[in-house]
């Protein structure tokens, strides 16, 4: 039977809780699911509000056979991460941008949200039971998925009649298997990730199981992951299946512009205010693939990858690499730049992290 406490009760003691790190290795994270100790649930009523969360122990949850999500791809997901400092507080980036990020999501697939402040504070208190399993600071983060689905029973394609927002944790290191180094992408020329009018831009997990067939061949090819044209023109960039993608060409950065296709990434976006900070030229608008071809340097961002040097594209067969197999000086700068501000390693001038 699963251990309940309700969240009141928590906040209250956790900052009496003697802090102690779970055994085991940190040295050998990958981005695989470690388990840990709880996750947060909180259920919909029928009025389309969200109340009464809890902290449970992880573990399976129940659902209809029936339900929206299982039958009908009625669901969101989230993801952001929280990063340990040395003296032991951590830090979370941006926690509201994934909320209000959910709400949008919620209205495009006709579900009810939690509030920015149910979903802010359900992650803090997440975090905070969990923090044993949040990484020694320079070791990797926690990464945390929150859920939105239709956990209520459906027949006939409807909305459902009842909701779940459920929130796990786990401790995570780099995404790709190369680590830090750079990345081989290949454009995908004949599946696509998104269509005008579809669900591209925001995060619902159709999105992601859409994508496996491709980046399954090509991880089986030697490559790292896929890039999507857009399915109009077979021309544009789009994006890679788990990050944005960015060029850099005479040290001006050029990312898609978000068009209803492109998943509005928070790591895109903040990528773009401190690089505009630190006066480089920034647009967003439509990239024709001959320019990727041409770039000087390819990065691509994500809560996941972070900023992820990409070392080579393949277009109808044709390699091209970029920085002669290390990391472009852009990519570079704009990596030490975000994780440094994110790991509480520089003045958080932006604003962006929550301490807890
Ligand atoms: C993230 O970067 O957090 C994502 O949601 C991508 C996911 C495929 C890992």
């Amino acid at each position: 039977t699963m251990r309940r406490e309700s969240a009141t009760d928590i906040s209250t003691t956790l900052s009496t809780d003697t802090f102690e790190l779970a055994n085991i290795c940190w040295d050998d994270l990958g981005f695989g699911l470690v388990e840990t100790d709880y996750m947060y649930l909180m259920k919909c009523s029928s009025d389309g509000t969200f109340s009464n969360g809890e902290l449970v122990q992880f573990g399976n949850i129940e659902l209809s056979p029936s339900s929206g999500v299982l039958n009908y791809g009625q669901g969101l997901f989230e993801g952001l991460k929280a990063y340990r400092k040395k003296d032991g507080s951590i830090l979370m980036f941006r926690p509201e941008e994934n909320a209000l990020r959910m709400r949008m999501g919620a209205e495009r697939m006709c579900m009810p949200a939690p509030t920015v402040d149910q979903f802010v504070e359900a992650v803090k208190l997440t975090v905070l039971k969990n923090k044993r399993w949040v990484p020694p600071a320079g070791k990797g983060s926690l990464y945390i998925r929150p859920l939105l689905m239709g956990s209520g029973a459906v027949l006939g394609l409807a909305p459902a009649p009842e909701y779940t927002f459920l929130i796990y944790v786990s401790p995570v290191g780099n995404y790709f298997k190369e680590g830090l180094a750079p990345i081989n992408l290949v454009v995908e020329n004949e599946f696509h990730r998104a269509t005008p009018g579809g669900t591209g831009g925001v995060k619902t997990i159709g999105n992601y199981a859409s994508v496996l067939k491709a980046q399954s061949a090509a991880k089986a090819k030697g490559y790292s992951d896929v890039l999507y044209l857009d399915s109009s023109h077979k021309k544009y960039l789009e994006e890679v299946s788990s990050c944005n993608v960015f060029i850099v060409k005479d040290r001006k950065i050029t990312t898609p512009g978000i068009k209803g296709t492109i998943l509005p990434g928070i790591t895109r976006k903040s990528i773009i205010d401190v690089a505009r900070k630190q006066g480089f030229q920034v647009e967003e608008r439509l990239i024709p693939v001959e320019e990727l071809l041409e770039a000087d340097e390819v990065f691509c961002t994500g809560t996941a990858v972070v900023v992820s040097p990409v070392g080579s594209v393949t277009y109808l067969g044709k390699r091209v690499t970029y920085g002669d197999n290390g990391v472009g000086v852009v990519s570079q700068q704009l990596y030490s730049s975000l994780t440094s501000l994110q790991m509480g390693l520089m003045e958080d001038t932006m604003g962006w992290t929550v301490a807890l």
